[in-house]
């Protein structure tokens, strides 16, 4: 069992995004025994709520399943549980280990460092261009999947 946990700052729009997208994949896979997957914050801004309209609207329209998923922030105890901790930006990176320390067992990384073109995942907050971060979300998720499984 590999476990993943998506990480952005507020896990209403970019992480649940992957988070989905992610389980589409491994579904289609037929791999779904073989993963746990969640998504996850570093800040406690969204706690509790649900994921972004503008990310419900895109998954719609791609035709990716999703459930219901309510903002947490990232603990510690994450950090033992979870075999891959991946954030969508560089500042995400920073703010994952300042909250879980030292990452002794190299679980930390961007999503995008799994493709030919590391780079942040495009943040749809002040463009509300969920378009660009589902492109991006997708292209990590496909490189992540055939590196891991
Ligand atoms: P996310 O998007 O980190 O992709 O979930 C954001 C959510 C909240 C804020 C910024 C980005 N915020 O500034 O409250």
């Amino acid at each position: 069992m590999k476990k993943v946990l998506f990480v952005c700052l507020g896990n209403i729009c970019r992480s649940p995004m992957a988070e989905m997208v992610f389980k589409d994949l491994v579904r289609k896979k037929g791999l779904e025994e073989k993963f746990f997957i969640d998504s996850a914050a570093t800040s406690s801004e969204e706690i509790g709520n649900g994921i972004h309209y503008g990310t419900v609207q895109k998954l719609r329209k791609e035709g990716v399943p999703f459930t219901d998923h309510r903002s947490r922030q990232i603990t510690k105890h994450d950090y033992k549980e979870f075999d891959y901790i991946i954030g969508m930006e560089e500042r995400n990176i920073i703010n994952i280990l300042r909250i879980i320390g030292d990452d002794k067992e190299q679980k930390v990384c961007r999503l995008l460092d799994f493709t030919d073109n590391p780079r942040d995942i495009a943040d749809p907050w002040y463009t509300g261009n969920f378009d660009k971060t589902y492109d991006d979300v997708l292209e990590g998720c496909k490189a992540l999947l055939n590196k891991i499984c």
